[in-house]
């Protein structure tokens, strides 16, 4: 479905390249249906290197023809993009805007957009540079039945959707948007205690990685709960039990589900004072 159509990537930073990127390695698109843009002419050089598509700064011309557009510019950024390229009448054709950005509610970049553009909000994660992204989709007021598929179509390329309510949109962000960072965080420590205990770095993080792609995929596949796989690796008065009594004192579970209700607090807040945050 998607080879009929064209496609434009406002920002093409880390999450434009990665969705970008994904879609022609997952043979969604071809290079030539996807025209990337940044602001700075000095950033150009650099992002041509990475993607395999044309990049420019002029997003008029990117828009030219797109029927569908990621704007994947920070929230700081996004507002007066599409008030400026509104003016310009560049969504006069009602192209499907689908934004990425954080914290900015369908209602507001409508708002800023004008009448033209149907929206469809999505918050991804950087996994989507490698096909194992967490995508959670939501229409905005003006989106059709279709829109929501093809958005749907685009991200199913990338990862796994979810389709949620706009409200919950903070929430998502705070947990699988910023979500690969307090994995990584994670992987990190387990590797160093490997390294701790005598193992190499580089074969403690290899182990480390896929332990958790391993642990999450038995959460996917069989649907368990997470306790219930848990306590199939405690034997009694073993190591494992041991080892999680001490991650409990050490307050592991309330760290780190604080640290995802801190994310969605934060994410509410992007792009209304500080800019670029
Ligand atoms: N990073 C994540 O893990 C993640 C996850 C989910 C959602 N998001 C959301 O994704 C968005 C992008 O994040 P990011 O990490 O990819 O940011 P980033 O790497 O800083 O990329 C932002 C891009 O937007 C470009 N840009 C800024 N203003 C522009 C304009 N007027 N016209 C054209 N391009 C413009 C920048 O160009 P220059 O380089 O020339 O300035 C840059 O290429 C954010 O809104 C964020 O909330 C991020």
């Amino acid at each position: 479905m998607l080879k009929q159509h064209k496609v434009a990537i406002l920002g093409t930073g880390t999450m434009g390249r990665a969705l970008g990127s994904g879609m022609i390695r997952a043979g969604i698109l071809e290079p030539k249906q996807l025209q990337g843009t940044v602001k700075h002419e000095r950033e150009l050089a650099q992002v041509r290197e990475l993607v395999p598509f044309e990049v420019s700064t002029d997003n008029a011309a990117a828009l030219s023809g797109a029927d569908i557009i990621l704007l994947c510019t920070k929230p700081g950024d996004a507002l007066e993009l599409l008030s400026g390229l509104s003016a310009e009448r560049c969504f006069e054709s009602s192209p499907l805007l689908i934004s990425i950005v954080a914290g900015l509610s369908t209602a507001e970049l409508e708002a800023a957009a004008g009448p033209g553009p149907r929206i469809v909000r999505a918050m991804p994660n950087t996994p989507c540079l490698v096909g194992a992204g967490m995508i959670v989709i939501a229409p905005g007021s003006a989106a059709e039945p279709g829109d929501l598929d093809l958005a749907d179509e685009i991200f199913q390329s990338l990862g796994r959707v979810i389709r949620l309510d706009e409200e919950h949109m903070d929430a998502v962000t705070g947990l699988s948007g910023s979500g690969p960072a307090f994995l990584y965080v994670i992987i990190e420590a387990l590797s160093e205690g490997g390294v701790m205990t005598g193992l190499p770095r580089k074969v403690a993080t290899e182990m480390a990685a896929q332990t958790a792609l391993g642990a999450a995929k038995m959460v996917l596949d069989t649907g368990r709960h997470p306790a219930s796989l848990k306590d199939e690796v405690t034997t009694p008065a073993g190591c494992t039990i041991s080892a999680l009594l001490s991650l409990e004192d050490g307050r592991l579970r309330s760290v780190l589900a604080r640290g995802v209700q801190e994310a969605a607090r934060a994410a509410a807040g992007l792009g209304k004072s500080e800019p670029n945050s």
